[in-house]
């Protein structure tokens, strides 16, 4: 019913798709895949409107279509949920869903209509927040799950879904999946983004796979495909094999947090964690694991007990976190981690360039990019020092919030969901460069939606519950789940 076909699109020297197409038939989820930076993004906006292709045709129903703007598109019954959040964070949940003005009584924008309409479609997702709520007080889960319901309120036939669970905990994304394939039996075509394999497999009836900015597999029936050959097609040869490297010894470096209480987050939660170790934190939305990451970024001051990082002080600020040798890389990249409109070179040594540099010393620009271009190698990030931060592609933005504390050098490594949207072969790249700071002796604690992401690389994991340590679990035992099964522990068995 919809169907793209030859689509070209550049920017400057780049080839963002180069001979790309994809079709979306009533009633299936077709999969769209691809390393990070392939192109499938840019695909979807064209198919939204967002983007005007240089080449290649639309058609929907068999008629060709060219939409100026995703607001004509969604007259058309395409809705998108783009992979880079588009909430208003200072506007309500309610304001969020009806962009373009919602349901009205005589003439006028009823709020009791509007509530009356979302109040289901919240419901199905699992969104459970209040429609007067402010969007920025909402956790980047809810956000992602926010922009979903909006694109449903649009009663679309067509739905592209840009890497929707990328923020999402497993539950939620498991309610997902079932929504999405509830969607397609009612006569949806859905479009699905996704780096989590399994997913795209459990959801998607056929995939689509763009390598380079061209379709190197089109349209295949899932179960014909099969992981191994999904990930050869999206490389192009050679899958990234992923060994867990023998620790190092412990450093002598260590942070400790002494019956640390924190209002309404955190109640007397001690932790000490060495050099060379990398720690896991777990736990279902709200339960303290990030509490613990706020705390130790000194984004959130403890009310009772102390910290003490690596040089003995205690983080008073985020800004005073920073130099005293605290890292923090968020997947909430847009809110936190980057400068958009700044080069790549800019934003992966301002953390140097604003003096918090750990050594002291400010080096030449040509330096700067230098270093920039070694740090884009070692992370393989499909871009130039030069470029600006938001033209990359979802993936290598999040690869550049790592980029940015490399750079800096610190003694410890706050990771909040650090490979959010990256590509399953720069996941593989991007543990082992955190696997390499543990050898080099730093802390690294970690929090992650994803728990396979805490059980390749953790130590050890300490799961939270209503603002304490509930568990501790570490070798043979780490599992995912064992993880599920602590984090949840004590609660009603999930759906
Ligand atoms: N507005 C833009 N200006 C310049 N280059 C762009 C722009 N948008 C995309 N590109 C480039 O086009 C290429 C494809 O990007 P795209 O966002 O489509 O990738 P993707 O497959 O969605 O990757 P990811 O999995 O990381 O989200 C990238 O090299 C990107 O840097
Ligand atoms: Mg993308």
């Amino acid at each position: 019913m919809l169907t793209a076909t030859g689509l070209v699109k550049h920017y400057g020297g780049v080839a963002a798709l180069d001979d790309a197409g994809i079709t979306a038939e009533s009633g299936q989820v077709h999969a769209l895949v691809g390393e990070n930076g392939a192109g499938k993004s840019t695909l979807v906006k064209i198919i939204s409107g967002a983007v005007r292709p240089d080449a290649g045709s639309v058609e929907l129903d068999g008629h060709p279509v060219r939409f100026a703007n995703t607001r004509q598109a969604s007259a058309h019954g395409i809705a998108i949920v783009s992979q880079e959040l588009m909430t208003f964070g200072d506007l309500t949940v309610l304001e969020n869903l009806f962009p373009f003005g919602g349901p009205r009584r005589f003439g006028l924008v009823s709020t009791r209509a509007m509530e009356r309409r979302a109040a289901p479609v919240l419901e199905e997702l699992g969104l459970d927040v209040s429609p007067h709520a402010r969007v920025e007080t909402l956790s980047l889960a809810d956000r992602q799950l926010l922009e979903i319901c909006r694109a449903l309120l649009q009663d679309p036939r067509v739905l592209i879904l840009d890497e929707p669970t990328s923020a999402l905990p497993r539950q939620a994304a498991d309610r997902l999946a079932g929504t999405t394939k509830r969607l397609a039996e009612r006569g949806l075509a859905v479009l699905y983004i996704s780096h989590f394999l399994e997913e795209v497999l459990r959801v998607a009836q056929r995939v689509t796979v763009l390598r380079d900015g061209r379709t190197v597999l089109t349209g295949e029936e899932i179960e014909q495909v099969g992981v191994d050959s999904l990930v050869t097609a999206m490389l192009g040869g050679a899958a990234p094999s992923v060994a867990r490297a023998e620790r190092a010894r412990r450093g002598a470096a260590s942070l400790a947090l002494t019956a640390v209480g924190v209002a309404g987050r955190l109640r007397d939660v001690s932790l000490n964690a060495s050099g060379g170790e990398i720690v896991g934190l777990a736990g279902l939305q709200g339960a303290g694991h990030l509490a613990v990451l706020d705390v130790v970024c000194g984004r959130a001051r403890p009310a009772t007990g102390s910290v003490r990082l690596p040089g003995g002080a205690a983080p008073r600020s985020p800004r005073h976190a920073v130099a005293a040798g605290v890292a923090y890389v968020s997947g909430d990249r847009k809110g936190r981690g980057l400068m958009l409109d700044q080069s790549l070179w800019e934003n992966a040594t301002a953390v140097r360039r604003l003096g918090l540099g750990r050594d002291g010393l400010m080096p030449s620009r040509r330096r700067m990019v230098e270093r920039t271009e070694h740090l884009i190698r070692r992370l393989r990030i499909r871009g130039g020092p030069y470029d600006v931060t938001a033209q990359l592609s979802g993936g290598n933005q999040q690869k550049a919030v790592l980029a940015k504390w490399l750079d800096a050098d610190p003694a410890v490594f706050a990771l909040d969901d650090p490979t959010r949207g990256v590509d399953v072969g720069a996941r593989a790249e991007m543990h082992e460069i955190v696997r390499d700071l543990a050898n080099d002796g730093k802390i690294v604690l970690i929090a992650a939606t994803d728990l396979t992401e805490l059980v390749d690389l953790c130590d050890r994991v300490l799961v939270f519950q209503r603002g304490r340590i509930t568990d501790e679990i570490d070798g043979q035992s780490l599992s995912e789940q064992a993880l599920s099964l602590a984090m949840n522990a004590g609660f009603a068995a999930p759906l």
